[in-house]
């Protein structure tokens, strides 16, 4: 039986015992058949009867096989309709032109009937392959164009979040630093401008965070290595917490005992300013935060040590991923933190080739990066 028995098959060819032969066989295996005993015929039934096969006589005396295929090739559906020679020409020449015109297969005569319904069965076969085929990579085509849309929205965001709500909360920062230099400004009025500058930069660096996390996503987040002055660093992050730290009466020191380290600068600073931040938070009132900073075999080692709450051991791991807070619910209503601090430092840590980790230092907690020389 075929296995395409509906399908419809044309005959062109201009010997009437071939035609009954072609027909009586493949009719037996259920095809409907089609005849035409000439090119043009062949044409103008391809065109009405819409066949899915087409088998082809190569000499005709009104248009020859080849030229017929040529044809039937540029009309509608001519391209994925499988065209089968006969011929009684057994060469190569032949057969090469038989390829040349578009055909798919090539068989001579006299042709057997069980080889007739082979080559047939095996033509529709393949072409139902190609059309699968096709179809997958329609269906391909598709999700490719769906995730490359998806990647130019997100990079639309990506540049919306940068000047569209960047620009604004750096231009809050400066008015807020223009209020405090004005001396005839109350205390309290003061004490909001310098909230408002604490929290412009908490915007600032939750958005810087975001934004590195997504390039870290595409793998576009490649530090920029340079010497940095690490305790001028670490100066500058304690300075910035400085307003913070002093309300909830927290000291930040600085140990640092290595003069040099070869990473991005800007990251790096980023990372340590999300580290005190949070150590500065969780710090109880009248106590100290430490920042300090060791060499140890081909690395640089950062602690940053309060002696607040701690973190759990259940949470040490789970703190770094993304939106991640150890005291959920009500403690963080109002809150402008969402939990991607240390995701941030994870990833920028990771790019530079290091290791992130909290260490066991109860009471209190211990974060601590490890900077490799060669990463
Ligand atoms: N020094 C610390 N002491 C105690 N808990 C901490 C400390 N640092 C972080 N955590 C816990 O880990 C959680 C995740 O910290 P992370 O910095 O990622 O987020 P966040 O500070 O809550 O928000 P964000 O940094 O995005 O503003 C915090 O919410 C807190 O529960
Ligand atoms: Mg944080």
């Amino acid at each position: 039986m075929s296995s395409d028995a509906a399908a419809k098959i044309l005959v062109v060819d201009d010997n009437e015992a071939n035609r009954s032969l072609a027909k009586a066989t493949l009719e037996d295996e259920g095809y409907t058949v089609v005849l035409a005993s000439g090119g043009a015929e062949g044409i103008a039934a391809f065109t009405a009867e819409r066949p899915s096969c087409v088998l082809l006589d190569v000499r005709m005396p009104d248009v020859d096989g080849f030229a017929v295929c040529e044809r039937l090739r540029a009309l509608p559906r001519g391209d994925e309709t499988p065209i089968l020679f006969l011929t009684a020409l057994r060469d190569v020449d032949t057969f090469d032109r038989a390829l040349r015109a578009g055909g798919d297969d090539f068989l001579t005569k006299p042709v057997r009937p069980t080889e007739l319904v082979v080559r047939v069965q095996t033509a529709l076969e393949l072409r139902r392959i190609k059309a699968e085929l096709r179809d997958h990579y329609a269906l391909l085509k598709k999700q490719r164009d769906d995730l490359l849309r998806l990647q130019l929205q997100k990079e639309r965001l990506t540049a919306f979040v940068v000047h569209d709500l960047k620009n604004p909360v750096n231009t809050m920062d400066l008015h807020a630093q223009l209020l405090i230099r004005d001396k005839e400004l109350s205390p309290s009025a003061r004490e909001s401008a310098a909230q408002i500058r604490t929290d412009a930069r908490h915007l600032t660096r939750m958005i810087m965070n975001l934004l590195d996390m997504s390039k870290a996503d595409e793998g576009q987040l490649a530090p920029k290595r340079a010497e940095v002055d690490l305790p001028e660093l670490v100066r500058s992050v304690i300075a910035e917490l400085e307003v913070s730290a002093r309300s909830r009466d927290v000291k930040l020191r600085s140990a640092i005992a290595v003069p040099r380290v070869v990473a991005d600068a800007d990251l790096l600073r980023r990372i340590v300013t999300n580290l005190a931040e949070n150590a500065t938070r969780y710090a109880p009132p009248a106590s100290a935060v430490t920042i300090s900073a060791d060499r140890t075999d081909g690395a640089t080692e950062l602690r940053i040590a309060d002696t607040g709450p701690g973190i759990p051991a259940g949470m040490r791991e789970k703190v770094f991923d993304p939106f991640v807070q150890v005291e959920a619910g009500e403690r963080q209503v109002g809150r402008t933190s969402r939990g991607l601090g240390l995701s941030f430092c994870r990833t920028a840590v990771e790019a530079h080739g290091g290791t992130i980790w909290v260490e066991d230092a109860s009471p209190g907690t211990t974060f601590c990066l490890r900077l490799p020389d060669e990463p």
